[in-house]
């Protein structure tokens, strides 16, 4: 059977960049594979989180999901936490993957920026985390944006030296699902960066539960540039932030970029820009009010996680029993 593991991180708010990139492709997969989405709260304390202010997000992100169209009973909806094998397999990992390997990663040297011996040994050990939620469900397929696709190809790396040393087939060599084009939603103020939650300018992104008004507001101050749109994908060159805009427009219609400038190609951002905001109104605030519906009710979401954990745990456990045989850990 094959099988599906991703996670989101709940770090600040959800954004579109999330909802694009992420969360509604899950939502298409759903039906195809067995599947497993995770909060991942431990990867979010690689980088500081107020403790009140983590369980609200790892709340919110499990209520996007929900609101998304993630349904619970046909998939595994959890949080990382509250399933130890993840943290178990994890140190097992870090004694498999090498230092030149981690070494490579660039979104380590991203995060650190020039204070690295001042980041945590957890944001330089992120990967071997990441490798060991997919592992450890011995899951077939990944869907990442671009930007995971180097830590992705590490958890190939290691699931084959972990086999390799202990001369056994324990792990399949998780396959990468890398999404069309708004996998990378950019900032809606600088087109060469991605949306990020944690970016100091509320006006860079838009958040899942931005209301209709504030979509408006947000678009009308996207940064743009003086020319018309462009006929043809040709038509990008030096301009990442129509690019960017124009992207989100054929992600969330469903249609090609190319078709997008086919459509508006010769007109003005000005016109465009209240196309996209209609459609992102509409597209959007159905999920931003079902969201806050499960917002209002984290009993409800607590009961959905609680339940998913104790469903991944039941395929968790048993593999990490294996993983400790093979590595020779005693089971009294
Ligand atoms: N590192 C991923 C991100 O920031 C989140 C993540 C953690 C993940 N573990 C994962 C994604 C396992 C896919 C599979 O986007």
């Amino acid at each position: 059977m094959e099988r599906i593991f991703s996670g989101v991180q709940p770090s600040g708010n959800l954004t579109l960049g999330n909802y694009l990139g992420a969360i509604r492709n899950w939502v298409k997969l759903q039906d195809d594979y067995e599947s497993i989405f995770c909060v991942v709260d431990m990867h979010a304390i690689t980088v500081w989180q107020d403790p009140e202010e983590l369980r609200r997000a790892t709340r919110e992100v499990a209520a996007g999901m929900l609101a998304a169209g993630v349904d619970p009973k046909k998939n595994i909806l959890f949080n990382q936490s509250n399933v130890p094998a993840h943290a178990e397999l994890g140190w097992v990992l870090n004694c498999v993957a090498r230092l030149g390997w981690l070494n490579r990663m660039t979104q380590f040297k991203e995060k650190a920026g020039k204070h690295k011996e001042n980041a945590s040994c957890g944001l330089y050990v992120y990967p071997n985390l990441m490798a060991a939620d997919i592992l450890i469900y011995k899951a077939t397929h990944v869907p990442v944006g671009d930007d995971q696709k180097q830590h992705l190809e590490l958890a190939r790396d290691i699931a084959q030296k972990f086999n390799n040393d202990f001369q056994k087939e324990v792990f399949p060599l998780p396959e990468p699902m890398i999404f069309g084009s708004a996998t990378r939603v950019m900032s809606l103020r600088d087109g060469t960066k991605k949306m990020s939650k944690s970016d100091p300018s509320d006006y860079s992104r838009i958040a899942m539960t931005d209301d209709a008004d504030t979509i408006a507001k947000k678009v009308r101050k996207a940064k743009t540039d003086p020319h018309p749109i462009p006929e043809s994908v040709d038509g990008f060159e030096d301009r990442a932030e129509a690019k960017n805009l124009m992207n989100i427009y054929a992600a969330l219609s469903d249609v090609t970029l190319a078709d997008v400038c086919q459509q508006y190609g010769g007109q003005s951002f000005a016109d465009f820009k209240k196309a996209l905001t209609d459609l992102a109104v509409e597209k959007l605030s159905p999920i931003s009010q079902e969201m806050q519906r499960y917002m209002a009710d984290p009993a409800e979401v607590d009961a959905i996680l609680k339940e998913g954990g104790e469903r991944a745990n039941a395929i968790a456990q048993p593999v990490m029993d294996e993983v400790k045989d093979v590595v020779g850990f005693l089971r009294p």
